[in-house]
């Protein structure tokens, strides 16, 4: 009788403890109080004075040890009127608070000011007015603001620069005015400014967004190249072409006969090429080895030893050893900074890309963990590896193969009747697309993962048709880089001439590089009149400085109406990667940021069947190369 009595007691008394709010700081539960009690809402809560604050309190949740109220979120609870002073404040842990979607009148409630933990605000879609608070710095955390739908005015104080943490702040819809400050926002990632009344022109910190968030006010989208004073880069129309025009089609002209004499003995040479295959056809992939110094025999014997096997990765459908890969009829594609890759076609009629490594410094060790690091990435912008192999004598890593051929045979194969141009849709999507694969690639091993080997021979489509990347990190476990290759010597980054060795910052250039290509099809390194070899990075730095811009440009890229603008923005991205000084680069991550802002809102690229490249006038330029004269700053 006495054991059940004790019994009872203790699980009443517990009760009690859980219930009540022992836990709580009662500081909290009474500004909670205090708020919904002088605050008029039309939708009840259910703050029960005798309920667990923490575990029964719409829209409030405390920290682990429940001794504080962290987030309070009473969205559309029908609050009208102003915030009751002196109760917020007292929440001092708060972390989250989101009233939004009430009725929230008068000025921004500087009760929040006591909130020196306070991460995520929302107040959109209340009916807010005056100026935003002076002092944001008082939020070192804040990381979202969304104070939307209000009716804010004045402007937007410079003070919001000293939030390193914000990564989102959206002020649309309100009645600001004045001119945009100059915020260094390091870690923003999303920004609304728009329909407000904000006036001046747009500064430069902020131009990465895209134009819709700044649509609906008075302001101007400067255009500051990135070499030279403003205006510099200014889109010249073909048919107002600048004194010295017919000088530079006069060369191009040149450049393009001896092109096309080049184009033709390398055309020929492959044809033999081919022939030779052909010829050698039956020898299959292990044919090809003996070429380079292994016979068949030997390479099967090998690969009958266990430990050199063909590795296959997880997830991996190809069902095929060695053996198979030697049986396989095979097909030289090109030769490559790290040696031969050839297509193989396997008996089942799958088809492979065999990369046959040259100068592999690193022992099997490293070799392998270069591949499982390598084969770990599964990205829809990667070309995956799907199996390596290594033994003393033969290093072998096999992937998918891409029918449409790589992006350079795209850009520089024959432009004939039946070649279909790359439309710059296209484009902007092999941009994008490779520049997601390489920043993926560097968030590998720990951020360190360094493609080394960026170029348009390497980059395919996927199924969606977005740029993809192939040849992943070879250049680490390769000797020091080999002399480049004609072509390939362009992609290389002024400083890894020297050392040899890549680096992120290195890939950044390689890829800008790539951009340029795209943008203006022509190769990295190519020759126009006589033996002059020139440099694609230095002769748009030279096209640009003339005020040339429009002359960069690929002739097939004037069928498509309105995308000047992209283009030009695309050019400064390109710009930007391939800067001299490697750490003034931007980072890959950052550089997709950049390609993505890229994309207009407006309907373009609809290829118009009537305009031709030469006689066609392009469209009146856009507002956005008008120069600003009066810069209210
Ligand atoms: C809320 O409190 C009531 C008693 O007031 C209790 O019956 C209910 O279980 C509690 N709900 C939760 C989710 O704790
Ligand atoms: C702010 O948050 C930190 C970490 O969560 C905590 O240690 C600190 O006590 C909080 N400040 C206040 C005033 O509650
Ligand atoms: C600035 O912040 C303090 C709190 O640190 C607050 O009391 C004051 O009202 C704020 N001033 C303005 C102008 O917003
Ligand atoms: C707020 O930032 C400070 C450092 O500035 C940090 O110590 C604290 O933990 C942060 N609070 C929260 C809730 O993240
Ligand atoms: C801010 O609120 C608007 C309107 O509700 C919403 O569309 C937007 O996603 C919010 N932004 C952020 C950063 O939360
Ligand atoms: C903001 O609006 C209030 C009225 O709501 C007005 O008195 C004040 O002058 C306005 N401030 C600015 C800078 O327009
Ligand atoms: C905030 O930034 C302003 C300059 O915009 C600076 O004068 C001020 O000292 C900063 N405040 C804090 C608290 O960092
Ligand atoms: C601004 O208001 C309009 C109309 O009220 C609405 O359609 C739009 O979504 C709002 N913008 C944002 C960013 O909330
Ligand atoms: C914008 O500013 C103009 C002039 O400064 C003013 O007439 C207009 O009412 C403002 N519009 C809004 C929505 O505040
Ligand atoms: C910003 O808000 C406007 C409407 O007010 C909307 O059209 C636009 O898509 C928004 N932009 C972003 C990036 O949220």
């Amino acid at each position: 009788m006495e054991g059940l009595c004790t019994i009872l007691l203790i699980s009443l008394v517990s009760l009690a403890l859980t219930q009540g709010n022992a836990v709580l700081d009662d500081g909290d539960k009474q500004a909670l109080l205090d708020f919904v009690n002088s605050f008029p809402h039309s939708r009840d809560l259910n703050w029960d004075v005798n309920s667990a604050v923490c575990k029964n309190w719409t829209g409030v949740t405390c920290s682990q040890d429940e001794s504080r109220v962290i987030f309070l979120r009473l969205p559309g609870v029908g609050f009208h009127g102003r915030i009751p002073a002196n109760t917020l404040s007292r929440l001092t842990a708060l972390q989250i608070l989101s009233l939004r979607s009430n009725g929230i009148t008068g000025p921004f409630p500087s009760d929040l000011y006591d909130l020196k933990n306070l991460t995520y605000l929302y107040l959109q879609f209340n009916k807010f007015s005056g100026p935003l608070p002076a002092n944001f710095s008082v939020w070192k955390n804040l990381t979202i603001v969304n104070l939307s739908n209000n009716g804010f005015n004045g402007s937007i104080p410079q003070d919001i620069s000293n939030l390193t943490l914000l990564s989102a702040l959206n002020l649309a819809n309100n009645s600001l005015s004045g001119v945009i400050p100059d915020l260094h926002l390091p870690s923003l990632q999303q920004l609304n400014l728009s329909n407000n009344n904000l006036t001046g022109i747009l500064p430069k910190s902020l131009k990465k967004f895209p134009k819709s968030v700044f649509s609906g006010n008075s302001i101007s989208l400067p255009f500051s190249p990135i070499p030279g004073p403003p205006g510099v880069l200014s889109f010249h129309q073909p048919n107002s072409k600048p004194k010295n025009a017919g000088r530079l089609s006069e060369s191009a002209l040149l450049g393009i006969i001896i092109a096309g004499c080049v184009l033709g003995v390398i055309g020929l040479a492959f044809l033999l090429l081919v022939w030779c295959l052909r010829r050698r056809g039956e020898d299959g992939f292990a044919g090809n080895l003996e070429k380079g110094g292994m016979s068949p025999e030997k390479a099967i014997s090998r690969s009958q030893d266990a430990s050199n096997r063909l590795v296959f990765f997880e997830g991996c459908s190809y069902a095929f050893d060695l053996e198979d890969l030697l049986r396989a009829s095979a097909e030289v594609l090109g030769k490559g900074t790290f040696g031969m890759a050839y297509k193989a076609i396997l008996e089942d009629g799958t088809s492979v890309v065999v990369k046959r490594l040259k100068e592999v410094s690193v022992g099997k060790r490293e070799f392998e963990q270069q591949m499982e690091v390598v084969g770990g990435i599964k990205h829809e912008n990667v070309v995956e590896l799907r199996a390596y192999y290594y033994s003393k004598d033969e290093k072998l890593t096999v992937y998918d193969y891409y029918s449409q051929g790589s992006v350079a045979a795209m850009l520089h194969g024959k432009r004939g009747e039946d070649r279909i141009p790359l439309s710059w849709e296209t484009r902007l999507k092999i941009a994008i697309g490779a520049a997601r694969g390489i920043a993926r690639i560097h968030a590998e091993n720990g951020g360190k993962l360094v493609h080394g080997n960026i170029k348009s021979s390497n980059i395919f489509l996927n199924p969606q048709q977005y740029g993809c990347i192939s040849d992943i990190g070879l250049s680490t476990i390769m000797g020091p880089l080999p002399p480049p290759l004609a072509r390939a010597s362009g992609y290389r980054a002024p400083e890894v001439t020297d050392t040899r060795k890549t680096s992120q910052p290195s890939d950044t250039y390689s890829f800008g590089v790539l951009l340029l290509e795209l943008l203006t099809a022509k190769s990295p390194v190519h020759t126009t009149g006589g033996d002059e070899v020139i440099h694609l990075v230095r002769w748009v730095h030279s096209v640009v400085r003339e005020e040339w811009t429009a002359e960069v440009f690929d002739l097939e890229l004037m069928r498509y109406p309105n995308i000047e603008e992209e283009m030009v923005e695309m050019l400064q991205i390109a710009m930007a990667c391939v800067v001299r000084t490697p750490d003034q680069r931007p980072k890959m991550v950052e550089v997709v940021k950049m390609i993505e802002n890229v994309r207009q809102t407006e309907a373009y690229n609809q290829p118009s069947s009537e305009a031709k490249s030469e006689s066609s006038t392009p469209p009146a330029p856009p507002q956005v190369f008008e120069t600003e004269t009066s810069i209210p700053q």
